[in-house]
């Protein structure tokens, strides 16, 4: 956290530092990462030896976030920044289970997400999907290039699951959800989930210090009260800003998981 440039400067496709895309990936136990990511990946799960089940849950607070806005609220545009490589359950795939005609864009800045785009982009009729390569850090570009695909005049999901903490305080975080939100209209909704410092605090300073040790992409804990602030002037949907693995879980196995994350979903009023 001391080399600002580090923080600021956008990932290359360079395979012998860690990329959170591909060190995620390496957790959630896939294929498309390297050395250098599963030396990170193993360092966060010495500090936590619960973090393979705690990034699957932060996958199935992902899915039951979608699933309550496509079933529940009624959305059926989705804007998903920090989208990472496809997984189980990408965001179109349980958007368009409860409401086919779901149109989701995709935005992540690491190249090799966009490399495997592909699979992202499968969407049937009557729904559509799209893929941005862009940073959360230029969210006017970001507004802009979806607008292709999006409306903007009618209610959107700004989906930003697991990537806030990827952005450091000297990159304004809430300014960049503000700039985000102030792009949609009344009854649109974000959802938002975030690595702790107040859960398991000794392990999460660790974790944190392990992978920052070894990633130009710096990691930012921050507490519940900080995380909230993400919700500030939005009515947030029960149970407000929870673990992730408490977030209207569906069984007793998923709220049990261990959870490193804070999570909330949060409806812009009129
Ligand atoms: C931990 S993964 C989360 C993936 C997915 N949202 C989930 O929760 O399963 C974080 C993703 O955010 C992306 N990311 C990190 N910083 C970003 C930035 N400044 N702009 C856009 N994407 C970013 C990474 O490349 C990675 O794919």
């Amino acid at each position: 956290m001391t080399n600002k440039q580090s923080r600021t400067a956008p990932p290359a496709f360079d395979t012998s530092v860690p990329h959170p895309a591909r060190v995620y990936n390496a957790i959630l136990g896939g294929k498309d990462n390297y050395e250098a990511d599963r030396a990170a990946a193993e360092a966060t799960i010495r500090a936590f030896p619960g973090n393979v089940q705690a990034a699957l849950a932060n996958r199935a607070f992902l899915s039951r976030a979608v699933n309550y806005l496509a079933a529940e609220a009624g959305i059926g545009q989705f804007l998903d920044i920090g989208t990472g490589l496809p997984s189980a359950d990408n965001t179109h795939e349980v958007a368009q289970a409860s409401a086919p005609g779901c149109r989701v864009v995709y935005v992540d800045n690491d190249p090799i997400v966009l490399a495997h785009a592909r699979a992202l982009l499968t969407s049937a009729e009557p729904g559509a999907t799209s893929y941005i390569e862009a940073d959360l850090r230029d969210p006017v570009k970001i507004i802009k290039q979806a607008e292709r695909l999006l409306d903007f005049t009618r209610p959107v999901a700004v989906m930003l699951v697991a990537v806030l903490h990827l952005i450091a305080d000297d990159d304004n975080p809430y300014q960049l959800v503000n700039t985000l939100l102030d792009a949609v209209p009344a009854g649109s909704y974000l959802a938002v989930s975030h690595l702790a410092n107040d859960l398991y605090p000794e392990r999460m300073t660790e974790l944190a210090r392990g992978f920052n040790e070894q990633s130009p992409v710096k990691v930012t804990l921050r507490n519940r009260a900080e995380i909230s602030r993400f919700f500030d002037g939005l009515e947030l949907t029960d149970p407000g800003v929870a673990q992730v693995s408490r977030w209207r879980p569906r069984s007793d196995l998923e709220a049990a998981a261990p959870a490193i994350l804070w999570a909330g979903v949060a409806r812009k009023p009129a």
